[in-house]
Protein backbone atom coordinates (compact mmCIF):
# COMPACT_ATOMS: atom_id res chain seq x y z
CA UNK A 1 0.00 0.00 0.00
CA UNK A 2 1.80 3.43 -1.21
CA UNK A 3 2.27 5.55 2.36
CA UNK A 4 -0.04 8.19 3.11
CA UNK A 5 0.69 11.91 1.56
CA UNK A 6 -0.17 13.94 4.44
CA UNK A 7 0.85 17.41 2.12
CA UNK A 8 -1.54 19.54 2.03
CA UNK A 9 -2.01 19.50 -2.08
CA UNK A 10 -2.79 23.37 -1.49
CA UNK A 11 0.69 24.33 0.70
CA UNK A 12 3.48 24.23 -2.27
CA UNK A 13 1.94 26.79 -4.33
CA UNK A 14 0.37 29.04 -1.32
CA UNK A 15 4.39 28.60 -0.05
CA UNK A 16 6.25 29.31 -3.57
CA UNK A 17 3.29 32.46 -3.77
CA UNK A 18 4.31 34.01 -0.66
CA UNK A 19 8.36 32.88 -0.85
CA UNK A 20 7.91 34.72 -4.57
CA UNK A 21 6.08 37.58 -2.71
CA UNK A 22 8.64 37.95 0.06
CA UNK A 23 11.90 37.87 -2.08
CA UNK A 24 10.41 40.86 -4.32
CA UNK A 25 9.29 42.50 -1.59
CA UNK A 26 12.90 42.08 -0.13
CA UNK A 27 14.67 43.17 -3.13
CA UNK A 28 12.45 46.46 -3.31
CA UNK A 29 13.43 46.79 0.15
CA UNK A 30 17.58 46.60 -0.76
CA UNK A 31 17.58 48.24 -3.36
CA UNK A 32 16.04 51.30 -1.85
CA UNK A 33 18.51 50.55 1.13
CA UNK A 34 21.28 50.04 -1.34
CA UNK A 35 19.90 53.26 -3.05
CA UNK A 36 19.79 55.62 -0.21
CA UNK A 37 23.07 54.05 1.03
CA UNK A 38 24.96 55.14 -2.28
CA UNK A 39 23.24 58.95 -1.96
CA UNK A 40 24.26 59.35 1.72
CA UNK A 41 28.44 57.74 0.68
CA UNK A 42 28.01 60.11 -2.27
CA UNK A 43 27.05 63.18 0.24
CA UNK A 44 29.87 62.51 2.50
CA UNK A 45 32.44 61.95 -0.07
CA UNK A 46 31.96 64.81 -1.75
CA UNK A 47 32.48 67.87 -0.03
CA UNK A 48 31.31 70.98 -1.41
CA UNK A 49 33.40 72.83 -3.81
CA UNK A 50 34.71 69.54 -4.97
CA UNK A 51 34.68 68.57 -8.86
CA UNK A 52 34.58 64.79 -9.68
CA UNK A 53 36.43 63.58 -12.12
CA UNK A 54 35.73 60.98 -15.20
CA UNK A 55 34.28 59.11 -16.04
CA UNK A 56 36.13 60.01 -19.34
CA UNK A 57 39.94 60.27 -19.97
CA UNK A 58 41.25 63.05 -17.64
CA UNK A 59 44.63 63.77 -17.39
CA UNK A 60 47.11 62.18 -14.84
CA UNK A 61 50.67 62.99 -14.21
CA UNK A 62 53.30 60.58 -13.00
CA UNK A 63 57.11 60.28 -11.81
CA UNK A 64 57.98 57.00 -12.16
CA UNK A 65 61.79 56.51 -12.31
CA UNK A 66 62.81 59.42 -12.42
CA UNK A 67 60.90 60.67 -15.19
CA UNK A 68 57.56 62.49 -15.58
CA UNK A 69 55.11 60.27 -16.97
CA UNK A 70 51.80 62.19 -18.88
CA UNK A 71 49.42 60.66 -19.38
CA UNK A 72 45.01 60.83 -20.16
CA UNK A 73 43.42 57.99 -18.66
CA UNK A 74 40.27 57.46 -16.50
CA UNK A 75 40.45 57.62 -12.99
CA UNK A 76 39.46 54.07 -12.46
CA UNK A 77 43.02 53.01 -13.94
CA UNK A 78 45.78 51.15 -11.84
CA UNK A 79 48.70 52.11 -11.21
CA UNK A 80 49.65 48.71 -12.89
CA UNK A 81 47.73 48.94 -15.74
CA UNK A 82 48.82 52.75 -16.40
CA UNK A 83 52.04 51.95 -16.39
CA UNK A 84 52.07 48.43 -18.12
CA UNK A 85 49.14 50.10 -20.95
CA UNK A 86 49.62 53.35 -21.50
CA UNK A 87 53.48 54.10 -20.62
CA UNK A 88 55.57 50.70 -21.70
CA UNK A 89 56.77 50.07 -18.47
CA UNK A 90 56.20 46.33 -18.07
CA UNK A 91 58.57 44.66 -15.67
CA UNK A 92 55.82 44.73 -12.77
CA UNK A 93 53.63 41.89 -13.97
CA UNK A 94 49.63 41.78 -13.02
CA UNK A 95 49.44 38.39 -11.62
CA UNK A 96 46.37 38.05 -9.23
CA UNK A 97 45.26 41.37 -9.85
CA UNK A 98 43.79 42.12 -6.54
CA UNK A 99 46.42 43.14 -4.01
CA UNK A 100 47.00 39.33 -2.67
CA UNK A 101 50.63 38.16 -4.71
CA UNK A 102 52.99 41.06 -4.66
CA UNK A 103 53.92 40.58 -8.08
CA UNK A 104 52.76 44.24 -9.06
CA UNK A 105 55.18 45.62 -6.23
CA UNK A 106 56.48 49.04 -6.24
CA UNK A 107 57.76 51.43 -4.23
CA UNK A 108 55.70 54.74 -3.61
CA UNK A 109 57.59 57.59 -1.49
CA UNK A 110 59.99 54.93 0.01
CA UNK A 111 56.99 52.65 1.16
CA UNK A 112 56.13 48.83 -1.12
CA UNK A 113 52.59 49.62 -2.28
CA UNK A 114 50.43 46.77 -4.53
CA UNK A 115 50.12 48.53 -8.01
CA UNK A 116 47.25 46.76 -9.15
CA UNK A 117 45.39 47.99 -6.42
CA UNK A 118 46.49 51.41 -6.46
CA UNK A 119 44.45 54.39 -8.72
CA UNK A 120 47.14 56.23 -10.84
CA UNK A 121 45.42 59.47 -10.15
CA UNK A 122 45.85 59.03 -6.52
CA UNK A 123 49.62 58.78 -6.68
CA UNK A 124 50.19 61.79 -8.66
CA UNK A 125 52.90 64.20 -6.99
CA UNK A 126 54.74 60.80 -5.39
CA UNK A 127 57.98 59.11 -6.24
CA UNK A 128 56.96 55.82 -7.86
CA UNK A 129 59.86 53.09 -8.35
CA UNK A 130 58.71 50.37 -10.62
CA UNK A 131 61.04 47.50 -11.58
CA UNK A 132 62.10 49.00 -14.66
CA UNK A 133 63.92 51.75 -13.35
CA UNK A 134 66.59 49.59 -11.15
CA UNK A 135 69.42 48.65 -13.64
CA UNK A 136 71.70 51.33 -14.99
CA UNK A 137 73.16 51.51 -18.30
CA UNK A 138 72.39 47.70 -19.12
CA UNK A 139 73.70 47.36 -15.23
CA UNK A 140 71.80 45.03 -13.03
CA UNK A 141 70.78 46.38 -9.11
CA UNK A 142 72.67 44.33 -6.94
CA UNK A 143 69.55 42.96 -5.60
CA UNK A 144 68.50 41.77 -9.52
CA UNK A 145 72.19 40.23 -9.74
CA UNK A 146 71.61 38.37 -6.07
CA UNK A 147 68.59 37.13 -7.22
CA UNK A 148 70.15 36.13 -10.64
CA UNK A 149 73.23 35.00 -8.49
CA UNK A 150 71.03 32.41 -6.18
CA UNK A 151 68.30 31.28 -8.59
CA UNK A 152 65.86 33.04 -6.82
CA UNK A 153 63.65 32.63 -9.41
CA UNK A 154 61.81 30.04 -12.10
CA UNK A 155 59.16 31.14 -13.94
CA UNK A 156 59.80 34.89 -12.76
CA UNK A 157 55.93 35.93 -12.57
CA UNK A 158 56.22 37.28 -8.99
CA UNK A 159 60.41 38.15 -9.33
CA UNK A 160 59.64 41.66 -10.15
CA UNK A 161 57.43 42.22 -7.04
CA UNK A 162 60.20 40.41 -4.75
CA UNK A 163 63.06 42.67 -6.27
CA UNK A 164 61.02 45.61 -5.31
CA UNK A 165 60.28 44.11 -1.76
CA UNK A 166 63.54 43.49 -1.28
CA UNK A 167 65.03 46.74 -2.71
CA UNK A 168 62.62 48.51 -0.17
CA UNK A 169 63.50 46.26 2.63
CA UNK A 170 67.72 47.00 2.31
CA UNK A 171 66.56 50.73 2.21
CA UNK A 172 64.62 50.18 5.60
CA UNK A 173 67.23 47.76 7.07
CA UNK A 174 70.62 47.36 5.14
CA UNK A 175 71.87 44.96 7.15
CA UNK A 176 68.59 42.97 7.93
CA UNK A 177 67.70 39.63 10.74
CA UNK A 178 66.22 36.67 8.68
CA UNK A 179 62.94 37.68 10.62
CA UNK A 180 63.66 41.53 9.06
CA UNK A 181 63.49 39.72 6.06
CA UNK A 182 61.17 37.28 6.56
CA UNK A 183 58.52 39.98 7.32
CA UNK A 184 59.47 42.50 4.88
CA UNK A 185 59.09 39.68 1.96
CA UNK A 186 55.70 38.29 3.52
CA UNK A 187 53.84 40.55 1.34
CA UNK A 188 54.53 38.58 -1.50
CA UNK A 189 54.16 35.23 -2.84
CA UNK A 190 56.18 32.44 -5.37
CA UNK A 191 53.71 29.94 -6.53
CA UNK A 192 56.96 28.24 -7.70
CA UNK A 193 58.16 27.82 -4.50
CA UNK A 194 61.65 29.30 -4.51
CA UNK A 195 61.18 31.37 -1.34
CA UNK A 196 64.32 29.73 0.15
CA UNK A 197 66.38 30.80 -2.59
CA UNK A 198 65.17 34.57 -3.02
CA UNK A 199 65.56 34.71 1.11
CA UNK A 200 69.40 33.56 0.12
CA UNK A 201 69.42 36.66 -2.31
CA UNK A 202 67.95 38.98 -0.06
CA UNK A 203 70.50 38.23 2.84
CA UNK A 204 73.70 38.14 0.31
CA UNK A 205 72.29 41.86 -0.98
CA UNK A 206 71.99 43.12 2.03
CA UNK A 207 74.43 46.66 2.94
CA UNK A 208 73.03 47.23 -0.87
CA UNK A 209 73.21 51.02 -0.64
CA UNK A 210 70.05 52.67 -1.02
CA UNK A 211 68.63 53.75 -5.05
S1 LIG B 1 49.04 41.47 -9.08
FE1 LIG B 1 48.98 42.96 -7.53
S2 LIG B 1 49.04 41.85 -5.69
FE2 LIG B 1 48.92 40.31 -7.24
S1 LIG C 1 59.14 32.05 -9.77
FE1 LIG C 1 57.18 31.42 -10.46
S2 LIG C 1 55.82 32.37 -9.05
FE2 LIG C 1 57.78 32.77 -8.24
Amino acid sequence: MAPKDDRDPETPERFSVSRRAFLKTAGVGSLASAVTAVGVAEADAQPAGARALGPGDVPVTLMVNGKRVDLKIEPRVTLLDALRMRANLVGNKRVCDRGACGACTMIIDGRTAYACSTLAIDVQGKQIRSVDGLAVNGRLHPVQQAFCDHDGLMCGFCTPGFVMATVALLEQHPNPTPEQARKGLDGNICRCGTFVRIMEAAMTAKGVARG
